[in-house]
Order: C-alpha cells, then structure tokens, then sequence
C-alpha cells in the first residue's frame, strides 16, 4: 500500500475511546501496524475487531499510560516483536467529576451572599445541585486529571520517542482542548492540564528536533463522547443548557466528529505534508475559538 504509514508501527493511547479508536482504525486502513494501549481490554478489542474487519493489523496492549513501567515494557515488547515506534498518538486522556465543583463560581455556603448580594447565581449554576464549591473538591482526584492528561503523554513520549530518535526520526501527536487556550468553567485541572500540553508540545517539539522526530498537537473542539454526552445531551438526545451554550459559541452549529480530526492528524504526522512543522498546536474545532459567542 503506497501510504505514508504503511508497514510503520504506530502506537494509539487511548486507543479505545471515541476520537482515538477512529484515528486508530484510519490509520490501519493506510497500513500501519497500529499499537492499541489503554486501560480496559474490552474497549481495545473492539477496535481490534474493526481494525481485523478491514483486514488491517494491530495489537492490544493494556496498560496505564501513568505507569513508566508499564509503558516501557510495552515498548520492549512492540520492538522486539514489530521493531521500532515511528509514530506517537498520545490520546490518553479524561477528567473525573470528584475534581469538578457543581458550582460555577464562587458560591461557597453564606459567603455568597455575603460577598455578592447582587447577583449570587449564575443562571446555569441553578440548575446544578449545590453542594460542593471548589474549596470542597478533593485534592487527590485534582492531581489525578493533572497527572493522566500530562504524565500520561509525557511518559509514552519519553519512552517511544527515544524509540524513534535511536531508530532516524518520527511524529508525535499530543491532545491539547479548548481548555488549553481558555479555561471552561468546573474543569480546572483538565484545563490547566491541557495549557500545559501546548506548552510541553513545544518544548518537546525544540527539543527532538535534531533527531527528526516531530512533536505537533490537535485541539479539538467539541465532539460528543460517552463523558459528554451526559453533560451535553439531555437524555432525549436534545442538548443540555450547557450543550447550547457550547453550539451558540460554534458557528458550523454542530459537534465535531472523530473523522474530522482524521485530516488534520494524517498531515501532521506525514512527512511529506508537514515535514517542516513542529511545535504547533491545531484547533480542529468548527470555529468555535474565533466566536465570541455574541
Ligand atoms: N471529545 C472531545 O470533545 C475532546 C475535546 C478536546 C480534547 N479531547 C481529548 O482528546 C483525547 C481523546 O478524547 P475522547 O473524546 O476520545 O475521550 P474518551 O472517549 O474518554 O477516550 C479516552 C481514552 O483514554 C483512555 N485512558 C484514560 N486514562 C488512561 C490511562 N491512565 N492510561 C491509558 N489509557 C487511559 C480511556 O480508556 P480506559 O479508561 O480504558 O483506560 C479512554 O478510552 C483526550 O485526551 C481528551 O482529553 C477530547
């Protein structure tokens, strides 16, 4: 097959959740060897399934992309078997709702009122049940969405990207957000966490550079998975007062899909396309940045 990634070995994390498995069974439609790795076997062999219905190969390799040792181990066994990565998709990512206030502002008991008597609460912030502020969250579940949506890429790069380095060069696809460019309300840590992805994305980026290895990123905008669907969707399929209040922000007037991410992902990771881009992050997100909402 005359493809940029045929007979490469491509690793996917997250590979069994919605915009990866898409990107996974993509690419083992070009030819790729492709490298399933997530937490649930279940979820890998259902895309392991899709991939072998289009006569495509993968393997699945369950693991927890936090855990360095496991990562490597992975490593050492896909190189001994399929020899070296040549292509990096960290998808690995999530939040946790103990980390998320039900609030959206500062609300905390009677000092709302006694702070902002005016206007104490938020029109939305209504119809959420009132009972843990951000002073209430847990700390442990806030480092954790730290740690999975940073650790968990900078682990499999370290580890695959000195694969790449050593065997002449390579790509690497990060999962930054619309959060890494303004925080949305209640999910701080996955918000701090995805800024910090556009950051690390370039300081990686600089830093292989020299080795031909390429470290560029994808923001995607707003594509329903089974997390969001809860907070987007009403159960009829209808959307949520905050699913509309992302659709008035996105002038195409719809989610996005795993399949639009497939362009942007397969030009950044194909040399011949994008050889001289690295460090950069891609809003994939139906413009939803450019609105101001108004
Ligand atoms: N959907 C969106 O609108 C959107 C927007 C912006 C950015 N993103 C980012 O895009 C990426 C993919 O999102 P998605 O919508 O496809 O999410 P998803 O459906 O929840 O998939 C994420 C996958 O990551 C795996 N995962 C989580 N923690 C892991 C760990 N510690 N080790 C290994 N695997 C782990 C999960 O599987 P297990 O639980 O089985 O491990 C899950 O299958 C994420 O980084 C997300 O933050 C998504």
């Amino acid at each position: 097959m005359n493809s940029y990634c045929n007979d490469k070995v491509v690793v996917v994390t997250g590979a069994g959740g919605t915009l990866c498995s898409a990107i996974a069974i993509d690419l083992a439609k070009k030819g790729a060897k492709v490298v399933l790795v997530g937490r649930t076997r279940e979820k890998l062999e259902k895309v392991s399934a899709a991939i072998a219905a289009a006569k495509g190969v993968c393997r699945i390799e369950p693991g927890d992309v936090t855990d360095e040792a496991a990562v490597a181990d992975i490593a050492v066994r896909v190189e001994a078997e399929w020899g070296p990565c040549r292509f990096l998709i960290n998808g690995a990512g999530g939040n946790n709702v103990k980390a998320m206030p039900t609030r959206l502002r500062f609300c905390e008991k009677d000092l709302c009122v006694k702070n902002n008597p005016v206007n104490p609460v938020n029109p939305v912030q209504k119809e959420l049940p009132a009972d843990r502020g951000f002073f209430d969250i847990d700390m442990e579940a806030f480092k954790s969405v730290l740690e999975i949506n940073t650790l968990g890429t900078v682990i499999p790069s370290r580890i695959f990207g000195l694969q790449m380095a050593k065997a002449g060069g390579g790509a690497i696809l990060n999962f930054a957000s619309m959060n890494t460019y303004r925080p949305l309300t209640r999910v701080a840590p996955y918000a701090m966490s995805k800024a910090a992805i556009a950051n690390w994305t370039m300081f990686f980026a600089q830093y292989m550079a020299p080795a031909k290895v390429r470290v560029n990123a994808v923001a995607p905008g707003f594509m329903v998975n089974e997390r969001s669907r809860a907070y987007l969707m009403t159960p009829d399929g209808g959307l949520s007062a905050r699913g509309e209040q992302v659709m008035h922000h996105t002038p195409m007037g719809r989610f996005g899909e795993a399949e639009d991410l497939l362009g942007c992902v397969n030009w950044l990771l194909d040399d011949s396309a994008s050889a001289f881009v690295t460090g950069i992050t891609v809003p994939v997100d139906g413009g939803f940045l450019s609105s101001a909402g108004v």
